[in-house]
């Protein structure tokens, strides 16, 4: 968190400047028609932003969650929590997550790492359904999101190393629970997501590379630490990862609902995201420096999305976002050399 504000953890490109949405001169629609709302996992989002998985489990993000929560319940979008780890297997500072609760946030994540759902070493105690009932009891949750972040913990010193067994616990998991797979920002490949939809994942958060790199983050954490390999792995990793446009249109034409993120940081973004497939756009850095400020500066940054992206339909002359996922687009930069790749 302390790096993430701090520093600049971002990727070096921006894939999603890649895809450039066609001005429709002739909008032939009123700006205030426009109508941005949408069904998410049986859900009604007034806009289609969803705001990810950030924190919990420490004093101060108790401000934080609630501050996003208040804001998504105003504005009418989907939210996550950080991972609930430690709250839950370790009984830390429950209450940073359970103000989540208190809102009436339309479609609620709860959310637990992959590495968890395996031991990591002999006796360790694996996140099971009962943990998970416990994860989603304590904000109400609608979905349960897991993460992928194996990029993550090959840069930390003490990070999970064992991914053996992970696809076939998350199969048993969504048995049972709603489950939305999420990475944590270096996307995911169709070849991946064909074999979680065989699972019953219900719907993917692409979190795809290009923006907030996880690599960066523990990169600075390892040179705090004094851990030198780590670090010079972070340094060489920051930009691995599948791009967030890619991923998501690999994604979509499976079927289940796509949220499309990584390094989505305006309306027009999410836009973007929208008119490749995705149901919904998600952020997590986009809205963290907000949200550890207060209330109103969360909510104004939301309503700010919400215009940029009513601009963007209103340009496309799309009147819903049914419309916008057929406007027309191009992709150049690098994005357009990894669809001929
Ligand atoms: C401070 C911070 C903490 C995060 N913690 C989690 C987490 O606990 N669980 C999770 O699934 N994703 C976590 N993420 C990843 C985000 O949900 C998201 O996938 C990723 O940051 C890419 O989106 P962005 O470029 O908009 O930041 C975190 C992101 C940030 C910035």
């Amino acid at each position: 968190m302390k790096v993430v504000l701090g520093k600049n953890v971002e990727g070096r490109y921006r894939y999603w400047d890649d895809i450039q949405l066609v001005h429709r001169t002739l909008p032939e629609i009123d700006f205030d028609e426009i109508d941005p709302s949408v069904d998410l996992l049986g859900h009604r989002l007034k806009a289609p932003i969803v705001i990810t998985g950030m924190t919990g489990g420490f004093p101060d993000a108790a401000k934080i969650n609630g501050n996003l929560a208040k804001a998504a319940a105003e504005v009418g979008v989907a939210m996550g929590v950080g991972s609930e780890r430690a709250a839950i297997l370790k009984g830390q500072y429950p209450e940073s997550y359970a103000t989540v609760a208190e809102y009436p946030v339309p479609l609620k994540f709860a959310n637990i790492g992959a590495p968890q759902i395996i031991p990591q070493k002999p006796g360790d105690r694996v996140v099971g359904p009962d943990d998970v009932r416990a994860a989603m009891a304590l904000i109400h949750a609608d979905v349960l999101a897991i993460h992928l972040n194996f990029l993550q913990e090959m840069v930390q010193p003490e990070g999970d190393r064992r991914a053996r067994g992970v696809l076939e616990r998350i199969g048993a998991l969504a048995a049972e629970f709603p489950v939305l797979v999420k990475e944590t920002g270096a996307g995911i490949s169709q070849a991946v997501a064909r074999a979680l939809r065989d699972q019953k994942v219900r719907a993917f958060d692409v979190s795809g590379t290009g923006g907030t790199s996880f690599a960066a983050v523990e990169h600075y954490r390892a040179l705090e630490q004094g851990a030198v390999r780590e670090a010079r792995v972070g340094k060489t990793f920051w930009d691995w990862g599948i791009p967030a446009p890619i991923s998501v249109l690999e994604l979509v034409p499976l079927g289940l609902p796509v949220v499309a993120s990584g390094g989505v940081r305006s309306g027009l973004d999410v836009a973007r995201a929208i008119a490749l497939g995705a149901t919904a756009a998600g952020t997590a850095g986009g809205v963290l420096k907000a949200a550890s400020t207060g209330y109103e500066e969360t909510r104004t940054e939301l309503e700010t999305l919400v215009h940029e992206l009513k601009v963007a339909m209103f340009l496309t002359g799309a009147r819903t976002v049914a419309d916008l996922q057929k406007a027309p687009y191009v992709i150049t930069g690098e994005s357009r050399s990894w669809l001929h790749r």
